[in-house]
């Protein structure tokens, strides 16, 4: 899939399966970083959201030990590994990246560095739906999803063995793949909450798999990548 990516400010969705898969992915962050800081000296800018990953897991799962929790304590939870992850972030962009993070996307998003961090907003939703809410808020048009996956497949590919990869696909299409409502700790592609808002402001978004930062590269150049789009 080829796409022309016009100078706009980037938006992309890091999976916090690829910050902590299991403990932190020192390796992506090393090279995440690096590609990122090239693209800001060519005059880029970016807002990253930053997922919750095994960190949020982990809590949730031993926070059910201790006592019945609500749906949106066990988000809250998740939302707090994001911020975690997303001040992690930007601490180590450092001078390039806003001083704070971005966590409620309803109010107005300025920052003069190349970087914005962004991460969880409220219960109900994952960082897709964040992201896709800055996208709207910034006018653009354009949404990168970096995932452990290659592609979105017409089934999950971790519970399956016959399965196809989808290279491209319309929102309907795509929301037959998946379920219906919000259960925090989903692991889909992009969660449905996101989906629906994602359709309905005709957003396009590039599933990428973070392990191969080369694909991204690619899509950011504007070449042909290895991936899903997702469009209207
Ligand atoms: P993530 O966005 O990391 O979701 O938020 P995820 O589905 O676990 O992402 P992957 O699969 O690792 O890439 C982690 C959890 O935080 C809560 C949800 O419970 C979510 O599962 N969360 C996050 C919210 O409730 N609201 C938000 O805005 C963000």
């Amino acid at each position: 899939m080829e796409v022309k990516l016009k100078k706009e400010t980037v938006v992309i969705s890091v999976g916090g399966s690829l910050i902590v898969p299991n403990r932190i992915n020192t390796p992506f962050i090393k090279s995440f970083k690096k590609i990122i800081e090239k693209y800001v000296r060519k005059g880029w800018r970016f807002v990253i959201i930053s997922g919750g990953g095994q960190t949020a897991r982990n809590y949730q799962n031993v926070a059910k030990q201790f006592t019945a929790l609500s749906k949106d304590d066990i988000d809250w939870i998740g939302i707090n590994a994001t911020w975690l992850n997303a001040n992690f972030l930007r601490i180590i962009f450092d001078k390039k990246s806003h001083e704070k993070i971005f966590t409620d996307p309803t109010k107005k998003i300025s920052f003069k560095e190349p970087i914005l961090i962004a991460g969880g907003f409220r219960p109900g939703a994952s960082t897709d739906y964040v992201a896709v809410l800055i996208v709207k808020k910034l006018k653009a048009h354009r949404l990168i999803n970096l995932t452990n996956i290659d592609f979105v497949y017409t089934r999950d590919p971790r519970k399956y063995n016959n399965i196809d990869p989808i290279k491209d696909i319309t929102w309907k299409a795509f929301q037959k793949l998946l379920p219906k409502k919000w259960d925090p700790g989903l692991h889909i592609p992009f969660d449905p909450v996101a989906s629906r808002e994602a359709q309905k402001i005709g957003l396009e978004v590039a599933v990428i798999n973070g392990r191969n930062l080369k694909e991204f590269e690619r899509y950011l150049d504007g070449k042909k990548f290895r991936g899903t789009l997702i469009h209207p």
